[in-house]
C-alpha cells in the first residue's frame, strides 16, 4: 500500500473528510475540505483497505472501518535503550578490571601474615567450633595477622537441600548470627571474603545475598576468586590468587587444580589458595621462567566429623590438620620478599611474631 508520507493536517479533519467522500465522493469532499482530489482518493483506499495514516498532530490506524489512534510504544526508545546499556557495560568494565590484581596496602610496616580460612559451615552440626574459637582468637591477638576466608561461611541450603535443615541443630536464622559473629563481630581482620557455592546459592555479590550486609563495613565480596596484590611500604608486591576453587581434579593430587593454574598464570604469582574440597595440602615450587618462588594452598576448613549419610556413603575421611593455613610474608629481608606457608595457624602466627618482634 503506498504510504502518504505525513499529511499536513490535523487527524479530525482527515478522518472527517474521509467520511464525507465515503458518504458521496472524493470529488464533493475535496472541494468541501480544499484538498486535492488525488489526494483525498489515496487516503479513502488506505481507509477502505485498512492501514495507517499519519497526520501532523499523530497517527490515525484504520482498520476494518474501525478507526482508532494508534498505541503508545510501551518500549523504552531503543536510543535511551542503547545509551542506558553502554553506560551499565562501562561501570561493570570498570569494576572488573579493577578487581584484577585488586591493590591492598597493609597499614602496618614490616611482615604480615595472611590466614587462608577454609569452609567454614559454621552452621553444620559438623563445624569444629573449637577449633574455630581458638582460631577466632589467634587471629583477633596476633599483629599484623590478616585473613581470607575462602568462601562456604555457611550450609546456606536452598531449593530441594533446604530439607536438610530439618535435621541439623542450626536454624537459618541462626545460621545467620553465626555468620555475623564470625564475619562482622570477631574481631579478625579481613582481607577479603570469597563467596562459594553454597553462599552464592542465595545471590552473588551485590545481588542482595545476606552476606553483603553482614561484611559491609569489614572487608569487599568476591564472587568465587579474588586476585590481590599485597603493596608494601617499602614498595614490594607479592600476589596472592584465591578461589573457593580452580579448575581441574585429579584423584592422586589434592592440589591439581593450583598446579594447572600456577602453570598457566603469569609466574609472578606467590601464592594460589583454595577450599571448597575440605582437604588440605600445601606445595612449594619454584617456576622456572620467571624464578618466582609460590606457594599453592589448599585449605580444609572446619567441617571435619563426617557423620553424616552424605560422607558415611561416599566414604570420605577428615583429614585432622590444615583447616586455616597461613602464609608469612617478610618484605623486609635483605633477599626482598621471603614466605614461608604453614598448614597450623598457631605455628604461622608463632613464626609471625618471631618476625616482627
Ligand atoms: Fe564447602
Ligand atoms: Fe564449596
Amino acid at each position: 500500500m503506498a504510504n502518504p508520507g505525513i499529511i499536513k493536517h490535523p487527524k479530525d479533519t482527515v478522518l472527517a473528510a474521509i467520511k464525507r467522500a465515503a458518504e458521496s465522493n472524493a470529488g464533493v469532499a475535496s472541494r468541501e475540505f480544499n484538498l486535492p482530489h488525488a489526494t483525498l482518493g489515496r487516503w479513502v483506499r488506505i481507509y477502505r483497505d485498512g492501514g495507517y495514516l499519519e497526520c501532523e498532530d499523530g497517527t490515525l490506524h484504520v482498520k476494518s472501518h474501525l478507526v482508532t489512534e494508534a498505541p503508545p510504544d510501551p518500549n523504552e526508545p531503543i536510543d535511551e535503550l542503547l545509551d542506558r546499556k553502554e553506560a551499565h557495560y562501562k561501570r561493570a568494565k570498570a569494576f572488573d578490571q579493577f578487581q584484577k590484581w585488586r591493590e591492598i596496602r597493609p597499614t602496618i610496616s614490616g611482615p604480615i601474615g595472611i590466614a587462608l580460612m577454609g569452609d567454614p559451615h559454621i552452621d553444620d552440626d559438623g563445624c569444629n567450633i573449637p577449633l574455630l574459637r581458638e582460631h577466632v582468637e589467634i587471629l583477633r591477638e596476633t599483629e599484623g595477622l590478616y585473613c581470607i576466608n575462602l568462601g562456604d561461611t555457611t550450609n546456606n541450603w536452598v531449593g530441594k537441600l533446604a530439607r536438610l535443615w530439618a535435621n541439623q541443630k542450626t536454624t537459618p536464622a541462626d545460621a545467620l548470627r553465626l555468620s555475623k559473629w564470625l564475619m562482622a563481630d570477631s574481631g579478625i581482620d579481613w582481607m577479603a571474603v570469597i563467596y562459594g557455592n553454597h553462599d552464592l546459592w542465595t545471590g552473588e555479590p551485590g545481588q542482595g545475598n545476606p552476606l553483603d550486609y553482614i561484611i559491609a563495613s569489614k572487608t569487599e565480596a568476591h564472587l568465587w576468586e579474588a586476585q590481590l596484590k599485597i603493596v608494601f611500604d617499602n614498595g614490594l608486591e607479592f600476589k596472592i590468587h584465591a578461589a573457593h576453587s580452580f579448575p581441574g581434579h585429579s584423584m592422586w593430587n589434592r592440589i591439581h587444580g593450583m598446579t594447572r593454574a600456577q602453570k598457566f598464570g603469569p609466574g609472578d604469582v606467590s601464592v594460589y589458595a583454595q577450599g571448597h574440597h575440605h582437604e588440605w595440602d600445601i606445595h612449594t615450587g619454584e617456576d622456572e621462567d620467571t624464578g618466582q618462588r609460590f606457594h599453592l594452598i589448599k585449605a580444609r576448613g572446619y567441617k571435619d566429623l563426617n557423620a553424616d549419610t552424605y560422607h558415611k556413603r561416599g566414604f570420605y575421611r577428615s583429614q585432622r590438620y590444615g583447616a586455616c593455613p597461613v602464609v608469612v610474608i617478610d618484605p623486609t629481608n635483605a633477599k626482598g620478599i621471603v614466605s614461608h606457608a604453614f598448614d597450623d595457624l598457631a605455628q604461622g602466627a608463632e613464626w609471625l611474631a618471631y618476625l616482627r618482634r
